[in-house]
Formats: structure tokens, sequence, C-alpha cells
């Protein structure tokens, strides 16, 4: 069985910043890789970004939470919902943010519009899930709008004969697609999504995320902040003692932090090598924990380590052989670091879309209405589309799976072996928030490294909260 190293380890200290775990490097590893890895991978993107100590508050006030909301929230695209979810003309469903609500519709075939889900009436919103219509009727009193937001009927007319000459629109909110993923962003003059993503698209592309369909959906309610959730999903520091089982074949310590510009940074962890801070693993315990408690793919036989090979090389195969079976692409001349490992993209303030070639993992983070300590937490997965569009078989949306208070991750099925791992996750979370509010100095404190993408985001909300309030 495998023991957690005890003795310290020295580090090699260039200057603050830029100091390094002392075992091998992500990038190192990439050196070993089978195949040829993408230079944007290989590429380290990263700038020290100060070590000042961060205010509680920011996790626990409200004043803090109102600011987010009115200086943030109102200006950031925000991943609504994927194309595939509204597939036919009338489809529409709801996108709630804080005290917003928003009705995304198939107007026409070829366009997705997105709406103020508020009545024009009397406020009630229009709709309040999921569904499907010629039109968009208003619940409380019949009155009902086209697909593209025109008013179609006005209950009782003789009675609203003042609105006749009045622009009785349902106001819209801008809608911008990336890859199948539908955004929406309620300010008018932000610059484009494409401009506010850069460079994702331009790294997704190999991905092709939008030739997958999202297959599973799962929700849960959080007892947290919705920073807080998020940043348990932003390191892999964490790992050594929150997720024992993933040690054998994850190099924790050894992961990768990168930052572009305002809105996106990355964090990969290798997967195939141990934690640092795990010895005595053999390969044949690396591959079988990487099968079972991965939750990207699940062998059906044990899969042997042959003699003097490693369990990374080895497993990667397994991957390009049965995701080539599975949906027909070619993955020969894939990497093992895109078979394999956990490429963890975080678009601000609250998407995540993982890169590489398998079953594609995505996480958005949300605030539970207008509360400060408590969150909304989505995990889906996207499929890729078979190569052969004979053998596509027909998608029909998948409904969101939502996980009641007393539910675990785990209890949905679906989740295979991974859902564990986010009730490891959600067992610390209380203890954080609560912690947190124990704290006497009101200050925590960030690794420089391994927690960079925490102060890279806090340090993109205070420029939106320097812009101050924003309203649409
Ligand atoms: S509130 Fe919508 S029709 Fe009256
Ligand atoms: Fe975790």
């Amino acid at each position: 069985m495998s023991e957690i190293k005890k003795e310290n380890q020295k580090l090699s200290v260039v200057k603050t910043g830029d100091e390094r775990s002392p075992d091998t490097s992500y990038t190192e590893y990439l050196m070993e890789d089978a195949k040829t890895v993408p230079e944007f991978m290989v590429e380290e993107t990263y700038e020290y970004l100060g070590s000042e100590d961060i205010d509680t508050s920011r996790y626990i006030s409200k004043e803090f939470f109102e600011k987010e909301r009115d200086c943030m929230w109102t200006r950031v695209w925000q991943f609504a919902c994927r194309v595939e979810d509204i597939p036919e003309v009338g489809d529409s469903l709801v996108y709630d943010i804080l005290d917003w609500s928003f009705l995304i519709v198939r107007s026409e075939e070829d366009k997705i519009q997105a709406f103020y889900n508020s009545c024009l009436h009397r406020g009630r919103r229009i709709k309040t899930e999921r569904g499907f219509g010629k039109d968009l009727q208003c619940p409380f009193h019949g009155f009902c709008w086209n697909l593209d937001g025109s008013l179609k009927f006005t209950p009782a007319p003789w009675d609203f004969q003042h609105i006749k000459d009045r622009d009785f629109k349902l106001p819209e909110v801008r809608v911008e697609i990336w890859e199948g993923f539908v955004f929406i962003n309620m300010d008018d003059k932000a610059v484009s999504l494409e401009e506010y993503l850069a460079p994702l698209p331009e790294h997704h592309k190999r991905w092709n995320l939008g030739d997958c369909k999202k297959v599973i959906h799962v929700s849960k309610v959080v007892p947290g902040n919705w920073k807080t959730v998020q940043e348990a999903f932003m390191e892999s520091f964490h790992a050594t003692l929150i997720h024992p089982e993933i040690l054998p074949f994850q190099a924790d310590e050894n992961a990768r932090y990168d930052i572009y510009g305002d809105h996106m940074n990355r964090n990969i962890a290798l997967t195939g090598k141990p934690s640092p801070n795990l010895k005595n693993v053999d390969e044949q315990e690396i591959l079988d924990t990487i099968f079972y408690g991965s939750g990207r793919m699940a062998a059906d036989d044990k899969i042997l380590v042959p003699e003097g090979e490693e369990a990374r090389k080895v497993a990667a195969q397994a991957m390009r052989d049965a995701f080539n079976e599975a949906d027909g692409h070619d993955y020969s001349d894939k990497s093992d670091a895109e078979m394999l490992d956990a490429i963890v993209y975080n678009v601000f303030p609250n998407f995540s879309p993982w890169g590489g070639f398998p079953r594609n993992l995505i996480y958005r983070f949300r605030p539970n209405g207008n509360r400060e300590d408590s969150a909304i937490m989505e995990a889906m997965f996207l499929q890729r589309n078979h190569k052969d569009p004979d053998k596509q078989e027909k998608y029909e949306p998948i409904p969101i799976h939502y996980l009641n208070d007393d539910e675990n991750w785990d209890d949905a099925e679906e989740l295979t072996g991974i859902g564990f791992i986010f009730d490891q996750d959600m067992g610390n979370i209380p203890e954080v928030e609560r912690g947190i509010r124990a704290s006497k100095s009101g200050k925590i404190t960030y690794a420089n490294y391994q927690e960079s993408r925490l102060r890279h985001y806090h340090q993109t909300m205070d420029k939106y909260i320097a812009k101050g309030p924003f309203k649409p």
C-alpha cells in the first residue's frame, strides 16, 4: 500500500513567484509523450500575480456579493445552455442568475434568441422551465409573444388600447454561440464573445466541442459561496488530503497553472504518474486506479501493464482504441496528454470546459438566487458525435438531474466513478464556509503558484468592481 511521504522537500528557489515543486514538472512529463503534444499545451503562460492576503469578506459579506452582482454579473458573458438543449424551432429554456431570469428560445432553425423572462404586463416569469411551443405565452393573463419576441396576442384588447402604439416586444439580451455553447450578456457594449474568450477558441479548435452533444447534466445546491465552490475545482493542491484515491494516478503537485488575459486560466494535472506525495506505487496500481477512479473511462476487463512498460502509455493507447471504436474518429496521432490528462480551462466568471479528446467535463458555478452562502454547481459531460453520420444515434435533449439536499453526487449513477470525488469536495466546503467566518485576522493566504488561478479571478473581479455598477 502506498504511503504519504513525510520528509521535507527541498525547494529550488529562483525568485518569489517562480518556485515550483521539486518533482518532475508537467512540462517535463510532456517531453516523454508518445506523440506530438500541441504547442499551446507545452507552452507555460504564467505570471506572478503577487502574494498579498485575501480578505475573507470577499466570500462572506453581503456587501461584496452585491458588488459582484451590480458590477460584474451584468457585464460578463455567461454560459446559458447548449444548442442541442433546444434543437427544434419553438424549444425554450430558462437561465436564471441572481434576480435575473432569461428565456432562451430557438426562434428559427439557425437562430437562438434570449429575452428577459419577465412579462410586460405584471411581470410574471413567462416560463419557469424547458418547454416547446409555437409562441411564448404568459400563464397569468395570457399575453403572448411570437418566438422572435414580437407581440402576438393581447387579452382584453379593449382594456389595453394604450399599448397599441407602443413597442410591446419582449426585451432581448445579447446571445452569441461558441462551439455549441450559448452565452448571454446583459451589456450591449461588451466585447464580442470571441474576444472575451480568447485564446480559448484557438486552443479548443482541435478538440472541437461543437461536434459533441451533452449526455450528462447534474445539478446540486451546495452550502457555500459560489467562489468557494468553484475554487475547490481550480487547483490540484487539495488532492493529497481530500482525494487520496486518485493519488496513485494523478501527479497533483506537479500540475501546471496558466494565466491568459483577464478571463481565462488553465490547470493541467497529469494522469498516469503518481503524486510526489506518494511512494511505492507500481505501474499496475496506477493503471487500475485510472480506469476505476478517474471517471473518464470505465474498462470492462482488467488491462495489464506489460513488464517494463508504463501505465501512462498503456492507458493512453487503451483510450485511443476505445474511443476510436466508440465514435469512429482516428486518435492514433493524438498525444497521451490529450487522451488522459485533466485539462481544466476556466472562463471568468463561472464556466469551465475541460479540454482533450475523451468525454469532456463541463462545470458551471453560480450563486443560488441572491444568496452569498449558497451556490449551484453543475457538472455536464459532452460526447463526440460518431464520425459516420449513419451511425449517429438520434439525439434527445437530456433533462437536468437535480440532486436533493440529502442526495450525493455519487447517487447520480450517470457520473460513474467521479461522483464520489465531487462528494469529497462537498464534505469540505461547509467547513471552509464555516471556518472562514471564524477567522481572527479576516484574511486568507494563497500559495503563489498552485493558487494563482484563484488570485487571477479575484484580480479580474476587482477590475469589474472598479468600473462601478452597471444596470442593464
Ligand atoms: S402577468 Fe403576464 S399576462 Fe399578466
Ligand atoms: Fe477536489
